[in-house]
């Protein structure tokens, strides 16, 4: 696997594939990496001539300067990790290197009412800086296709968004959430949780299931208020419990015709993990 560590150089080592009429698959990471990020590596492979892999860990996407501070940065490991995975390229740039310019300003991406509700609401200016940074790794790697994982259900709708308003010619290939045994959802986030609060994490996914059993109920208002009542019981403090359209995000409150999205955001302790389940 080839490691770099510079922009240029990537983009002269792509430029030359690209000539030899290879197809670029891209994995945009944060690093300490999982089996759900391999998955999606193994995905890319499977569709892509070249795999490329970043780990950045983006500071403009960090709302809470806590959770940036603490995020796990395994670098050795994950190069290890992905070798493995046969992944060909992996881009390790510096915080100079992506944001020459500085990290305040930057542009201000349109992603309309989608950046206003659930992970938007509670983490103000996330989306922009996830749009900021995806924008300058696609210009950099102008990839074929751009695996991401539904995990972040919301980040994938943004970024698809995002590929809409830039016109830039990437496909879009979501990667179905990869879970432990218990259905806990892999993150990165999880290696810090503690090995009590890791045994009490699997309770979202449970919640989960508890509203995909529950869907056919006339009113979602008692089953989301079920939902939240029984994370609270479990020692989570949610930030939200949702249901919506799997297609727009907005709302949802009765049974419709259509794909649904059950969406969880919750602190234990002091780690925040995230969910989803589309039925
Ligand atoms: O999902 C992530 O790990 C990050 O949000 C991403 C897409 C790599 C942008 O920093």
């Amino acid at each position: 696997m080839y490691v770099f560590k510079h922009a240029a150089d990537l983009k002269a080592y792509l430029d030359n594939a690209r000539t030899a009429g290879k197809s670029i698959g891209f994995v945009p990471t944060m690093g300490a990496l999982h089996e759900g990020h391999l998955q999606l590596v193994t995905t890319a492979l499977e569709h892509t001539d070249l795999v490329v892999c970043s780990i950045f860990v983006n500071p403009t996407q960090f709302n809470d300067p806590k959770d940036f501070e603490k995020y796990p940065i395994t670098v050795e490991a994950d190069t290890a990790k992905l070798t493995d995975a046969g992944c060909h390229v992996l881009f390790l740039p510096s915080v100079a290197e992506m944001y020459p310019e500085g990290l305040a300003g930057g542009p201000h991406y349109d992603f309309g009412y989608l950046e206003t509700l659930l992970e938007g609401a509670h983490r103000p200016g996330h989306f922009q800086g996830v749009g900021r940074i995806v924008h300058k790794l696609l210009q950099l790697v102008m990839p074929d296709q751009l695996f991401m994982g539904q995990k972040d259900f919301q980040q994938c709708m943004i970024v698809k968004r995002l590929l809409e308003i830039t016109g830039l010619p990437a496909q879009l290939v979501i990667c179905p959430t990869k879970r432990e045994a218990d259905g806990l959802a892999m993150s990165s986030r999880n290696v810090r949780l503690s090995p009590t609060e890791r045994a009490g994490a699997t309770l979202i996914y449970k919640v989960l299931s508890y509203i995909t059993e529950h869907h056919a109920e006339a009113d979602y208002a008692p089953l989301i208020a079920e939902a939240t009542r029984r994370l609270e019981a479990g020692g989570f403090v949610p930030d939200y419990v949702a249901i919506a359209d799997a297609e727009t995000l907005q709302p949802i409150f009765h049974p419709t015709s259509g794909k649904q999205v059950a969406l969880v955001a919750a602190k234990l302790g002091d780690v925040r993990l995230i969910d989803n389940m589309v039925y």
